[in-house]
């Protein structure tokens, strides 16, 4: 089946992802958790090329969370090592499809070697503009807006600002990538109804979709459905239906 993305009337510029379900993929089929987690990295690279093919223009993927630091020592070091060798797997997708890798999270506790890898990714496509791929890494939304309030408390102090002037695209403008539009779509997979901390201040008017198909099974044809369900959708923004 080769999905018809031309079909689709509107197409979302950004689509957000909570990868979710690598662990009970590898579960049921007798394998180890980072087995799922290598099955979901090449789920990331067909959903790279299906973003691509349909014309959506950012893609961010919640790939490790400030909370994921607890999981066991194996899993962390061994998400970290799939981290880089997929930035090396992903290297021809990117030009193939001028794709500017963007990271957003608290980096600095990263190890350095995933850190020195994600820069030169991110310097090698930082020049393509037709699609953005943003991972969130050691991420967490509400850590994201206490370091934006910060941000703007530091300019209040210094008098660059009054805290009258606070409003809500002020908060936007202090997040860690204050370019990029708000996802019109979030994408949930492995059935659970939860933002798990991803977000929160972007995807305040967003469209969710959750679907039961756990993350390493998600693939050009489980997006195009995404896809399609959003097209069904009726977003109002809390205005009332003109049609
Ligand atoms: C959630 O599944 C998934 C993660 C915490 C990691 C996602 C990481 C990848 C897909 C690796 C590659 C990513 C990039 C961007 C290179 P889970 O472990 O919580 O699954 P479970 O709920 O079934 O246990």
């Amino acid at each position: 089946m080769n999905p018809n993305f031309q079909g689709l009337e509107k197409i979302p510029r950004h689509v957000a992802i909570i990868m979710d379900g690598n662990g009970r993929w590898a579960k049921e089929r007798g394998l180890s958790r980072i087995e799922g987690h290598k099955e979901g990295a090449q789920s990331v690279r067909a959903i790279l090329r299906a973003a691509a093919k349909s014309g959506v223009e950012f893609i961010t993927v919640y790939a490790f969370s400030t909370e994921n630091w607890k999981r066991p020592a194996l899993e962390v070091d061994g998400l970290m090592a799939l981290l880089v060798s997929s930035l090396n797997a992903y290297e021809q997708e990117l030009h193939d499809n001028k794709i500017c890798l963007r990271v957003m999270g608290q980096l600095e506790r990263l190890p350095l070697f995933a850190r020195k890898r994600i820069q030169k990714a991110m310097d090698a496509t930082a020049h393509y503009t037709d699609h953005t791929f943003i991972i969130a890494l050691s991420y967490g939304s509400r850590m994201e807006i206490a370091d934006a309030t910060r941000k703007i408390a530091e300019k209040v102090k210094k008098g660059e600002i009054q805290t009258k002037e606070i409003n809500e695209q002020m908060i936007s403008d202090h997040l860690y990538l204050p370019d990029v539009p708000n996802p019109e779509l979030m994408i949930r997979t492995s059935g659970e109804l939860r933002l798990s901390n991803f977000l929160l201040w972007q995807l305040s008017y967003s469209e969710f979709y959750i679907t039961d198909t756990y993350w390493p099974d998600f693939r050009e044809e489980q997006f195009f459905q995404a896809l399609e369900a959003f097209n069904s959708r009726d977003r109002r923004y809390g205005g009332v239906n003109k049609k």
